[in-house]
């Protein structure tokens, strides 16, 4: 027999637990923005580079997949539509062929993990699922990193991006003239499918677009919002470079995207690595090791 007290209790676990949704909210304060801003509790959306001159420089925060997104959108994995999913239908992709970033930085979102290493990095993948982030590892181009907001302190769930454009292996990966703006622009035209001008967007500039892969659609709005960062060169990796016709290095805005899934695929979680294209076979990786071997013996 239970007890009365037992029941009631049952009763509000039952309450609390009803909605994932709901049990997510309670540790979330006012981050009805779907994110908290990281300089709020000692953070920064500047990250932390090693072996800048002069010491201590950074790089833009100039993304954010805001937690108003739904729920499976916001877990690091490629099945279930989750975050690797959704930017392989972007076209970007992890590193290739098992490569390591060797330029490793760390972000402070202010929810309590202090500085803490990048949670991975994502390459634009030239229209190749399979190897063409090995093209970009070579020749340059789009890529980002990036860190979720989810320590004890501010825990939103968010993911806060790190976007850069990048130069040739050959030019020690530099940044490009305005990199850091058009990175983030590209990737935001991406979504669009239509070219952005950097020089265009605003504080109250919005987008949407939808993106499909592997059976999933997904529906993102886009707002730029000032605010979270300044537009400056001061404190930002290769200051001297980036800069464009005497404008700082970055505008000071970022794109805060909030992401639906509209269509489902039928893969789970079960198949964690997701299905088609992302399996090659081994005589394709033989390959494409040769290519990525030739590529980098004429650097
Ligand atoms: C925070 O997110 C990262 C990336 O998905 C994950 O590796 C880590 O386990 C998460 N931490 C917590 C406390 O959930
Ligand atoms: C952070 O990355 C650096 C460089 O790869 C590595 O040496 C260090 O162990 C990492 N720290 C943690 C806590 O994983
Ligand atoms: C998509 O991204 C790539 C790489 O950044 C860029 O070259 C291309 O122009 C982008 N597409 C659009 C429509 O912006």
């Amino acid at each position: 027999m239970i007890a009365p007290a037992a029941l009631v209790l049952l009763g509000s676990l039952t309450v609390v637990f009803a909605s994932p949704r709901d049990a997510g909210d309670l540790h979330r304060r006012d981050d009805s923005d779907g994110y908290f801003n990281p300089s709020d509790n000692g953070g920064s959306m500047l990250t932390q580079v090693d072996g800048t001159y002069p010491e201590g420089l950074g790089e833009p925060l100039n993304m954010i997949i805001s937690a108003n997104s739904d729920d499976d959108v916001l877990v690091d994995q490629k099945s279930n539509g989750g975050f690797r999913a959704y930017f392989t239908s972007i076209g970007f992709g992890s590193e290739c062929l098992g490569q390591v970033d060797v330029l490793v930085q760390r972000a402070n979102l202010g929810d309590g993990n202090d500085y803490a290493n990048q949670t991975s990095l994502l390459r634009w993948d030239y229209g190749d699922a399979n190897f063409g982030t090995c093209k970009e590892s070579v020749n340059g181009g789009n890529h980002f990193r990036y860190w979720v907001q989810n320590g004890t302190d501010q825990n939103s769930g968010a993911y806060f991006i790190a976007a850069s454009y990048e130069k040739s292996a050959k030019d020690s990966h530099d940044i490009v003239t305005n990199g850091y703006n058009i990175a983030r622009d590209e990737i935001v035209g991406n979504i669009t499918g239509s070219a952005i001008d950097s020089s265009s967007v605003s504080d109250s500039s919005t987008y949407s677009g939808s993106t499909s892969y592997n059976g999933y659609t997904w529906e993102t709005s886009v707002e730029y919002k000032s605010g979270l960062l300044t537009a400056t060169s001061d404190g930002i990796n290769h200051y001297q470079s980036v800069p464009e016709d005497g404008q700082p290095a970055i505008d000071g805005l970022v794109a805060v995207l909030t992401v639906r899934i509209t269509q489902r695929g039928t893969d789970s979680d079960e198949d964690s690595n997701g299905a088609h294209p992302s399996h090659a076979s081994p005589v394709a990786a033989g390959a494409a090791l040769l290519v990525f071997g030739a590529f980098a013996l004429c650097l």
